[in-house]
């Protein structure tokens, strides 16, 4: 399989190939492939279909972590069909893995004809193009993503850098390997980067007790996520309640009293531990299990 710039193709037992970071140790989707997984955690389960069909005007999707594309050329296909105005805005602090899945696409085989628009995005940092009724306005930041948005907080709420989104891939590499993308002070600088009067999203791969302790203290509401066909639970959370279908409960606090791994990191050093104190009396009080 090729290697090439620190990333290589690898192919999966059902026989699809996905990008490898050789750097992290990490296969970007590495159970069902890409757009497998693509389509059951962000397309299906954010319901994207249906909410672009029934949107007026611009429709912003926070794609964090571009790595090789696939999240955001699968939500693309997936809804091409639909007349609506996308603003998808892509965050990572490396183009590397793009360039690379360029290089494969035909083996990746999820670009959909994109491969001029994703040239000039790359060149650019930014491409404009209607594909069938859908209209796309694609732009990207190439850079450190928890600083860019502990500094960037004044910029994005007026609008400068980008507009708060209704629905936000959120795709790091896992937590062990990648622990600055899953701490509380990132989740909590972006939950303050949404807007409160319009209901955002963001699922997320994960289903670990530490992660949903993390999503709940940042300010999310937090429910469980579908199955990928990898995980048999991911998690989902948002800004407003009636996105989940199965919000956590009390027996899932209970639960995460007794965890090993329960207590949100603050530095971007990964490690285990269980509950403080403070951590559950600030869990007690979440209007998700108060109630108000
Ligand atoms: C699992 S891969 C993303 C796969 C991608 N969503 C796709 O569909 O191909 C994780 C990505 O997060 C990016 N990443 C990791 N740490 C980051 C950071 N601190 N700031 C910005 N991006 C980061 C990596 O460069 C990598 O491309």
């Amino acid at each position: 399989m090729q290697t090439d710039s620190g990333y290589q193709l690898v192919r999966l037992n059902n026989g699809i190939c996905s990008v490898r970071s050789l750097a992290d140790d990490e296969t970007f989707h590495p159970v069902v492939g890409p757009v497998a997984e693509a389509e059951a955690l962000y397309v299906n389960q954010l319901k994207l279909r249906e909410r672009l069909q029934n949107h007026a005007g611009e429709f912003v999707i926070w794609d964090v972590g571009l790595g090789a594309a696939a999240n955001a050329l699968t939500v693309l296909r997936a809804t091409r069909d639909i007349a609506c105005n996308i603003r998808l805005v892509s965050f990572d602090h490396t183009l590397e893995p793009l360039e690379f899945a360029l290089k494969n696409a035909d083996a990746l085989g999820y670009f959909g004809g994109h491969d001029n628009h994703l040239k000039e995005f790359l060149r650019a940092h930014r491409v404009q193009f209607q594909d069938g009724n859908q209209s796309v306005n694609w732009e990207f930041h190439l850079a450190d993503f928890p600083t860019l948005i502990a500094n960037s907080k004044l910029k994005i709420q007026n609008s400068k850098l980008a507009p708060a989104p209704h629905a936000i891939l959120f795709d790091a590499f896992s937590a062990a390997k990648n622990p600055a993308m899953w701490t509380l002070p990132l989740f909590k600088n972006l939950f303050q980067l949404l807007d409160p009067q319009r209901p955002c999203a963001l699922p997320t791969y994960s289903r670990s007790t530490i992660l949903r302790v993390t999503l709940l203290l940042a300010g999310f509401f937090v429910g469980v996520g579908h199955a990928t066909g990898e995980k048999e639970e991911t998690t989902i959370a948002s800004n407003d309640l009636s996105f989940m279908s199965e919000p956590l409960n009390r027996r899932w606090l209970e639960r995460a009293k007794r965890s090993h791994s329960a207590e949100p990191m603050i530095e971007p050093i990964y490690r285990t531990a269980p509950l403080s104190a403070g951590s559950l009396e600030k869990l007690l009080a979440h209007p998700q299990f108060t109630g108000t």
